[in-house]
């Protein structure tokens, strides 16, 4: 397949600075590495915080982009595994050491052909780009069998974790969310029953598709939804609680109604977690959701074995998306959306094939 020398990106130009569309070369895939072409790349929060926080990237032009699928396009030496016209999905990652971001808000795409995926038939390229982020986040902090950040629970997608936790019941904040959605899923997997998550309400039917088998409204009192959880549960405890939001009023929440000794997840580390007494034996763990990372390389692999199956037989289903026009440059008002929290249960993507 033809590879152009140059190709559009969404470019950070400097910190703080507002994005914009340039122009970058296109790398040429090395050892064990391919080349895809991005048909489609979706949203996350992240890339607004980067840009309006100053965080993670300290080297610009960065381009961020950590969700994406389209085609290989040309192989690295020494890739078997994979042939040009593969359809694949890929995420994007930083760099803690260089602070720097390898994103995916490109039209071409370069990385080490064990991080790639691919899609199975049944699945779009624009619903494969909802899945890498939303997939690992939830995944890796409940089921990574030997970090310290991992309730350690047995992973559903083996013999030994499909359905291991029956009986016993779950709850996770903001279900709706991108991350909760995938939450929910690995939970019924996993054989947890009830699966309760808050939420707005006209997600309810949605997040019960998912499997949640009860929603409360998010904006309840905390005593309402402690009150209603425990009732649910009939006393039961809740020994793994996953915050999917971690902002100070979800932290409270979650934190209160994780039994003692059980294992609290939480998506961002940025307030302390109110109440947090750790003679309670109550543990926290922050989730790391990049396949990049070497600690995640073995737990990495073994999802992405799975993945096919799980998504050919519907098991797991790719976030529900709205594309955006535009291309690349739709990148730019779909951010101030998620910054004002405008995004409700929905993953937005974008055709960086579309930029003009
Ligand atoms: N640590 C990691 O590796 C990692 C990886 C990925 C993401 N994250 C972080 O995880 C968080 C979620 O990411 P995402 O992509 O899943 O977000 P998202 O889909 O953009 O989140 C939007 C959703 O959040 C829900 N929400 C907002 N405030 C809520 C609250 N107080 N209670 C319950 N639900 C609430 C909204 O719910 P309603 O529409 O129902 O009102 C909306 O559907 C972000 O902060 C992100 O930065 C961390």
């Amino acid at each position: 397949m033809a590879v152009p020398a140059a190709q559009k990106a969404l470019l950070i130009p400097a910190k703080f600075a507002p994005c914009v569309v340039g122009t970058i070369a296109v790398s040429q895939p090395k050892l064990g590495e391919l080349l895809v072409r991005i048909d489609a790349t979706a949203l996350n929060p992240i890339d607004w915080k980067i840009r309006v926080y100053g965080v993670l990237a300290e080297t610009f032009p960065a381009v961020t982009g950590y969700d994406a699928a389209g085609v290989v396009v040309a192989l690295g030496e020494g890739v078997t595994s994979f042939a040009v016209g593969d359809r694949v999905m890929v995420q994007g990652w930083f760099d803690a050491e260089s602070k720097s971001v390898h994103g995916t808000f490109v039209q071409y795409f370069d990385l080490p052909a064990r991080l790639a995926f691919k899609i199975p038939e049944s699945i779009s390229i624009e619903a494969a780009a909802t899945i890498p982020s939303g997939i690992s986040t939830a995944a890796f902090p409940l089921y990574h069998p030997d970090i310290p950040a991992s309730a350690k629970l047995k992973a559903p997608w083996t013999a030994e974790g499909a359905g291991a936790y029956s009986g016993k019941p779950f709850f996770v904040l903001g279900g709706s969310s991108c991350v909760g959605q995938f939450v929910i899923q690995l939970a019924r997997l996993s054989g947890f029953a009830p699966i309760i998550t808050t939420s707005s309400l006209h997600h309810t039917d949605y997040l019960q598709s998912l499997g949640a088998t009860h929603v409360l409204d998010r904006r309840l009192p905390h005593e309402t939804l402690i009150a209603s959880a425990r009732e649910i549960a009939g006393g039961k405890p809740f020994d793994v609680v996953y915050d999917a939001i971690s902002v100070t009023d979800t932290l409270a929440l979650g934190y209160a109604l994780t039994a003692p000794g059980g294992d609290f997840v939480i998506v961002l580390d940025l307030e302390p977690v109110p109440g947090r007494d750790d003679a309670t034996g109550k543990k926290v763990h922050m989730a790391h959701g990049l396949f990049m990372t070497p600690v995640n390389h073995g737990v990495g692999a073994s999802l992405l074995d799975a993945l096919p199956k799980l998504l050919e037989s519907g098991a797991i289903k790719p976030s529900r998306h709205e594309i955006l026009p535009g291309g690349l440059a739709g990148i730019i008002d779909g951010l101030r959306r998620m910054e004002n929290d405008e995004v409700s249960g929905v993953k937005l993507v974008v055709r960086p094939q579309e930029t003009v």
